[in-house]
């Protein structure tokens, strides 16, 4: 296995940190490409692998190429790549919204994969959907389950369609649950608890609370009725969080997100 990484920003660091703390590979065995130098000398010195300027360079040799640029970048970086991709390679996109048929008509390439990880995958707690073209041999299908496998959980889904949706819930989540952890530790600040204390709270509910859900075989709804106390203190808060329309205002955010995932991939020239 050799990984060239096409564009080295944050998800490539995530997908590079996360690839070396599982140990599927040594740093030897990554390339990534970035434009700017600082950036190129911050990932060399901090995880030993080779950086390069040159996307081509990053490319060459690799079984397993990965897209990491800007949905906006995806096509100058395409023509770049175009006839330069070899059999035996195959390329991984995780730009939002890009499509398959965007991504295969762009590089003139016939193994193709489309995936949707996500920010968490930095700590092995990461969340992969991805989708392949019918180029992608079985062997490729192994090596990419191993690699997003690494990165934490992967499902592989038969429809493209998923991805977007996908996008606005584990590729955006983390944004969410973020926003959510700060405005609690922050209202935890407010009603008295020191800021360390408050974030120490905060960050252990959630983590215990994921846990919570992921090991048990009952539902969220019926969870959250065991914390929830006749006339108790959850239910008072849980009252303020319905009235403020926090179920609806979520599904509206997915929503415009799953929207904002859709243009992104017309805004490429593709016709969907
Ligand atoms: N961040 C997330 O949580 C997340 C989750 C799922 C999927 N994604 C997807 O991952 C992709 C990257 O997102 P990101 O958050 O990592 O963005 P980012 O931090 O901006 O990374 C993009 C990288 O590409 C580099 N770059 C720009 N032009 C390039 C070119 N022509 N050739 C090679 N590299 C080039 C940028 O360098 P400069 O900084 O010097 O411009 C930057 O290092 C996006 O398509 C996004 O949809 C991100």
């Amino acid at each position: 296995m050799r990984i060239g990484i096409v564009g080295a920003g944050t998800m490539a660091e995530a997908i590079i940190k996360g690839l070396l703390g599982k140990e599927l590979c040594g740093p030897d065995k990554l390339v990534a490409s970035a434009p700017r130098e600082e950036r190129r000398t911050f990932l060399q010195y901090e995880y030993g692998i080779r950086t390069v300027q040159s996307n081509l360079e990053a490319v060459a040799g690799a079984s397993t190429v990965i897209l990491c640029v800007k949905p906006q970048t995806v096509p100058t970086v395409l023509k770049e790549l175009k006839d330069v991709l070899q059999e035996g390679q195959v390329l991984v996109s995780v730009a939002a919204g890009v499509s398959m048929s965007t991504l295969e008509q762009g590089s003139a390439h016939h193994a193709i994969i489309r995936a949707m990880p996500n920010m968490p995958c930095l700590v092995g707690e990461g969340m992969t959907v991805w989708a392949t073209n019918e180029g992608v041999t079985e062997p490729q299908i192994d090596e990419t389950r191993a690699i997003f496998g690494a990165l934490g959980r992967q499902m592989q889904v038969s429809n493209e369609s998923f991805l977007n949706m996908a996008t606005s819930i584990s590729g955006c989540g983390p944004a969410y649950l973020f926003l959510l952890m700060e405005a609690m530790t922050d209202a935890g600040v407010q009603i008295g608890l020191p800021r360390y204390m408050a974030h120490e709270l905060v960050v252990q509910t959630v983590l215990g609370a994921a846990r919570l859900a992921q090991e048990s075989d009952r539902h969220p709804a019926a969870l959250k009725n065991e914390v929830t106390s006749p006339g108790g203190t959850a239910a008072q808060a849980l009252y303020h969080l319905e009235k403020g329309g926090l179920r609806s205002t979520l599904a509206e955010a997915v929503l415009a997100a799953y929207h904002r995932a859709q243009s992104l991939g017309k805004a490429e020239g593709d016709p969907r």
